[in-house]
């Protein structure tokens, strides 16, 4: 297809938002750029990014660190929603930032409420004929919006918030891409960073830094993570883990889940992350971190997002 050989993304992914150095705090250029250079020397294929992340620089650094192993890359990136006029010409700019005459991957990164987003499908799908992109996706769909989109193209994959806290896509979405053959990829996968297990009881942001209005941080709902953090850090102490290789692996353990997109900012983060894929993890660990956190589940603001964000 499209002249090279359509890559499948490996089961962990490089989350790129954090290297686009707007929303999470200082960032340096160099260290984004060490982090996708490490992560593909250490196996790693697949990189997602967005148009949003840094406003395209986040893009353009993908671009940069990937364009000489380009072909052994699988690039995502997303779009947010627009009318479909507009569609291409905005692709275009992606495929000039990455450096690349093709994506493996571009998503819808939002649905728009009254949106036309059939119409913005129909203009992916046209992408996809003319060679520009090679899957689609969306991302943060309801089941109804992408039952609409599904009457004018394919879904490939549904991109959503899905970690060991943060479970309410279990309800609707997850089985319904299951049903339909859309492979699920996962983000906030670490739960921007809390099941690290690093945080203490009163987490403290820059100024910079979107995590201090996510729902997990908020002033009401932080005791309880906090509380729940301790807890899946005594399972993963007696499994002889650090707490996010069994974050990690308690996703890659879900049906369904193609790959589980990790954010990293230094080289030293990914070569950990990489590391929850040795050895075997006893299913009896991700049972009882579920346990865990059903008991979680009845605390958490049923907001509908992380980022309480309705575009
Ligand atoms: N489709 C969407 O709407 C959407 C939304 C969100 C994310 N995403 C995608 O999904 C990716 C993953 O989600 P995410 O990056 O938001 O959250 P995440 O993967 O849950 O957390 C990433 C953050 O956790 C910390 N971290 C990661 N590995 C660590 C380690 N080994 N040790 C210590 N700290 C570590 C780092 O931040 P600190 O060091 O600063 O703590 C890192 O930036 C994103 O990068 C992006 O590509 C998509």
């Amino acid at each position: 297809m499209n002249g090279i050989a359509k890559l499948q993304p490996t089961p962990l992914g490089l989350g790129c938002w954090p290297l686009g150095g707007d929303q999470w705090g200082r960032q340096d250029d160099r260290d984004s750029l060490a982090t996708i250079q490490r992560a593909f020397e250490e196996g790693i294929n697949h990189f997602d990014t967005a148009q949003a992340y840094g406003r395209g620089h986040g893009e353009e650094l993908v671009g940069k660190a990937l364009h000489p192993v380009r072909d052994k890359a699988f690039v995502a990136t997303k779009i947010l929603y627009m009318p479909k006029e507009k569609v291409e010409k905005e692709v275009a700019f992606s495929l000039k930032r990455l450096q690349t005459e093709i994506i493996d991957l571009l998503y819808i990164h939002w649905p728009k409420k009254g949106g036309d987003l059939a119409g913005m499908m129909e203009a992916m799908e046209r992408l996809r004929e003319k060679g520009q992109i090679r899957r689609i996706g969306v991302s943060n769909f309801s089941v109804a919006q992408m039952q609409e989109v599904m009457k004018a193209g394919k879904i490939d994959v549904h991109q959503l918030c899905y970690n060991v806290l943060w479970r309410r896509e279990e309800r609707e979405t997850i089985p319904f891409c299951r049903q339909h053959g859309i492979s699920v990829i996962t983000y906030s996968s670490l739960a921007e960073g809390i099941l690290t297990g690093k945080f203490g009881k009163e987490p403290d942001f820059a100024p910079s830094d979107h995590r201090k209005y996510t729902l997990l941080f908020e002033k009401e709902v932080w005791p309880k993570v906090h509380e729940t953090v301790e807890k899946l850090k005594s399972i993963a102490i007696e499994a002889k883990r650090p707490l996010a290789h069994c974050a990690i692996r308690w996703l890659v353990a879900q049906d369904g889940i193609v790959s589980v997109l990790a954010g990293s900012r230094t080289p030293d983060q990914v070569s950990g992350n990489v590391k929850s894929l040795e050895g075997t993890i006893d299913q009896s660990v991700f049972r009882a971190m579920t346990a865990v956190t059903d008991d979680f589940a009845p605390f958490i603001p049923d907001a509908g997002n992380i980022f309480r964000w309705y575009p």
